[in-house]
């Protein structure tokens, strides 16, 4: 197998989760490059179910190794809540099959309450509908080079000083902006110490981990989080989450060459969901996003909130193919569309009277196009069972091949349920 960058190409929850844990069986090491526990990753296997939101999810695969890298934004409670409950699973989390890189970017309490009071403080329009999980607070201080990094865990001295510097701003806006009370640094590090002592034995050097096992003949499969067009580049700004979420950040976010990524495998769910906010051209605000949304049981891994459900938007896709890369589609959730009568695609957008094939690059000029929809045909039977591609239903394949011809990029998986062995490899 060749190196491979696992991508969303929509808004997140594609089913990533499951295709990485597919991939994991030909892989050596699995790198997260960015994001944090805004991610809410799925897999089944024999019916039973895991839910990830910083681990990779090749962890399930006891002899491979799972890293987070250094593009990564690590909340160290969340992540020790989510290793006791994994180990309550039965699955094992040693320093042996699960390491951090040590220049990885520490969520504090300061970031989630930040992120969660600047929500609150926006008016309905304006709200961004994060998953206040201090992902953006943490990206900020990164940027702004205040940031606390997994290795500072190992010097509480230098721990305090840099608790300390964060917060003279974050306490200014707590206090005279937001109404909060204001943080003592002393208090944050005792809450943040013990957490953080646990994950010592974890801290590695990422980039020459990739190295070594490039350099003993092993593979790297590299696991995105969010989706392309929440990236905070090339997605609908502002809506979008804080970090890059294309092919190219599992270079910078893993550390590691870009000639390392050989294989992109975006994965595309086989109609289009959202949560939170921003436009979203094909929404069905009507029995077909109700059907999609029961259906498909859509609703978020991390919040619990309902997906907003819609028809595959191709113009989307063709950027996310463009910005990725892809050398390959893992469609998922084909299973959902059994018992539509017909079924729609949207392969342009009519924007400021001219028919368009890629959204508009201004500002939320995607609220303002209008889809254009081709229809298909739908099909009756239950295709969760399907075990080979002849076995799918003609309308069904016709499907699946009228996506590869209109993003001129082959469908080398077909996911037709949550369990692992739902999947037909073409
Ligand atoms: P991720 O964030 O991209 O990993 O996706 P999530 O795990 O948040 O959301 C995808 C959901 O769909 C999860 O509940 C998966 O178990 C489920 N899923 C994945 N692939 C399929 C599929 O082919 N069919 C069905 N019905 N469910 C799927
Ligand atoms: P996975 O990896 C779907 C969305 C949030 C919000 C916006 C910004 O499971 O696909 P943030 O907390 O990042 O500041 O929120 O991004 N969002 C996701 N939506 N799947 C995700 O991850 C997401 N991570 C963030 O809902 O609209
Ligand atoms: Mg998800």
């Amino acid at each position: 197998m060749a190196n491979t960058a696992i991508i969303g190409a929509q808004w997140g929850d594609e089913g990533k989760g499951k295709i990485v844990d597919l991939m994991t069986q030909t892989a050596d090491l699995i790198v997260r490059f960015q994001g944090g526990n805004n991610a809410g990753h799925t897999l089944v296997v024999n019916g039973k179910k895991v839910v990830l939101h910083l681990i990779p999810s090749g962890i399930l695969h006891a002899q491979k190794i799972c890293v987070i890298g250094n593009g990564v934004v690590l909340d160290p409670k969340v992540l020790c809540e989510e290793i006791d409950g994994l180990t309550k699973q039965g699955i094992s989390i040693t320093p042996a099959n699960f390491k951090i890189s040590k220049k990885t970017h520490i969520i504090m309490p300061y970031h989630s309450l930040l992120d969660q009071a600047r929500e609150k403080s926006k008016s309905g329009k304006d709200k961004i509908g994060t998953t206040g999980r201090g992902i953006g607070p943490c990206y900020e201080d990164k940027m702004a080079r205040v940031g606390i990094r997994a290795a500072d865990f190992a010097n509480p001295d230098l721990l305090l000083a840099k608790i300390s510097k964060a917060l003279v701003e974050k306490n200014a806006l707590f206090t005279a902006l937001y109404k909060e009370k204001p943080l003592d640094p002393r208090q944050v590090l005792e809450t943040v110490l013990p957490w953080g002592e646990r994950l010592l034995p974890h801290l590695t050097d990422v980039s020459s981990d990739i190295s070594k096992c490039r350099a003993a003949g092993g593979n790297i499969l590299f696991e995105g989080a969010q989706g392309v067009h929440l990236d905070i580049d090339h997605g609908t700004y502002p809506f979008v989450t804080s970090s890059n979420t294309i092919s190219a950040n599992a270079a910078c976010g893993g550390g590691c060459s870009p000639q390392l990524l050989e294989h992109i495998l975006i994965v595309v769910k086989a109609y289009t969901t959202r949560v939170g906010s921003g436009p979203f051209p094909t929404e069905q605000l009507n029995a077909d996003g109700e059907y999609l949304q029961k259906k498909g049981a859509e609703f978020g891994a991390t919040t619990g909130r309902k997906r907003r459900c819609g028809w595959l938007d191709i113009p989307i896709l063709r950027e996310s193919v463009r910005l990725t890369g892809a050398t390959g589609i893992a469609l998922t959730k084909a299973d959902v569309m059994g018992g539509l009568k017909t079924i729609k695609i949207c392969t342009g957008y009519t924007y400021q009277s001219e028919q368009i094939l890629f959204p508009p690059q201004e500002e939320n000029g995607l609220a303002k196009v209008e889809p254009v929809y081709e229809e298909l045909p739908g099909w009756d039977e239950d295709i969760s069972s399907c075990a080979s591609w002849d076995e799918l239903p003609l309308n069904a394949r016709a499907y699946v091949e009228r996506i590869e011809e209109l993003l001129q990029t082959r469908v080398e998986i077909v996911s037709l349920g949550p369990d692992r062995n739902q999947t037909i490899t073409r």
